[in-house]
């Protein structure tokens, strides 16, 4: 696996394998690789002839600069994994090598609409940080493929859409969330959790799965689901940020008799916060 920390490097082999015609999959990540990001790692090399991962805690996109500076860095771990794994190109620049000047002063790409609900409303500014790092990235690998996590669904959707929206001609592929045995999503912030947390964990998915049966049991005052799925939480010591059962095409709140719908939530406990969601099928 080639390790590379400069762009004109990373553009210099990317150049090399289209002409070569090899198509690349890519897989964009924070890094504290866990076995989610693998399985996005394992279907970008099932789409495309080359795997590049990238590792890049990126300041842009975090809204609380306490969150930036604990954020796990596992540099060491995470590229024994990827070799294990078969990828080809390993792309960890510094943040200087991203923003070389005042990240206030970098354009940004902004996607509207559903983009200012939920996360976008709990974490301001977030979303445009995402949207123009995977943009920065997008344009200096050109991959064929994307490869993207449902567990943070409104990023993906996000993505699809910019991507849509600005002529990209990229597939971005979304992938099921990965879970721990007891049904947690698999999260980098999840190692915040000490052991009475991580035990109290679990709940809030099993919480977001009650919702989904009784949806499907055919419920459709979902106000009052959220608001009983929020005191349940609340009682088990989580601490509130928000649920909504929403459409999936647009992520505004559902309405009786909408189809396609999701559960979308975040919730605090202890120093985590936790994200998670369940889609509803029609
Ligand atoms: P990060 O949180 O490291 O996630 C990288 C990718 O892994 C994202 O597509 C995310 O949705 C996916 N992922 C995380 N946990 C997962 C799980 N349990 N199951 C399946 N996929 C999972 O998301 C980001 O980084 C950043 O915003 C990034 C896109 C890299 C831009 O900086």
């Amino acid at each position: 696996m080639q390790i590379m920390s400069k762009i004109d490097d990373l553009r210099h082999q990317c150049k090399q394998w289209q002409s070569n015609n090899k198509s690349i999959g890519l897989v964009m990540t924070m890094g504290n690789l866990h076995a989610g990001h693998m399985e996005l790692i394992k279907a970008a090399g099932k789409h495309a002839d080359q795997v590049i991962v990238t590792n890049f805690v990126n300041p842009m996109q975090f809204d609380r600069e306490e969150d930036l500076r604990a954020y796990p860095r596992t540099m060491e771990q995470d590229t024994l994994l990827l070799e294990k794994a078969k990828v080809a190109l390993l792309f960890a620049p510094t943040v200087e090598e991203i923003y070389p000047s005042e990240i206030e002063q970098v354009s940004q790409v902004q996607v509207p609409g559903f983009v200012d609900r939920l996360e976008g409303q709990a974490r301001p500014g977030h979303f445009v940080g995402v949207a123009t790092v995977v943009t920065k990235v997008f344009n200096m690998v050109q991959p064929d493929v994307a490869v993207f996590g449902e567990k943070d669904i409104q990023q993906l959707l996000m993505i699809q859409k910019m991507v849509r929206d600005l002529n990209m001609p990229i597939d971005v592929i979304g992938l099921p969330t990965v879970r721990e045995s007891d049904g947690l999503a698999m999260s980098s912030r999840n190692n915040y959790l000490n052991d009475e947390e991580r035990s109290i964990a679990p709940k809030f998915h099993q919480v977001l799965s009650k919702i989904v049966k009784r949806v499907e049991a055919g419920e459709t005052d979902y106000r009052a689901l959220e608001n009983e799925a929020i005191e349940e939480l609340l009682g088990y010591g989580f601490g509130k940020d928000y649920i909504e059962i929403c459409r999936i095409h647009d992520f505004e709140p559902a309405q009786a008799g909408d189809k396609n719908l999701v559960v979308v939530a975040a919730a605090w406990l202890g120093k985590a916060r936790l994200i998670d969601n369940i889609k509803i099928p029609a």
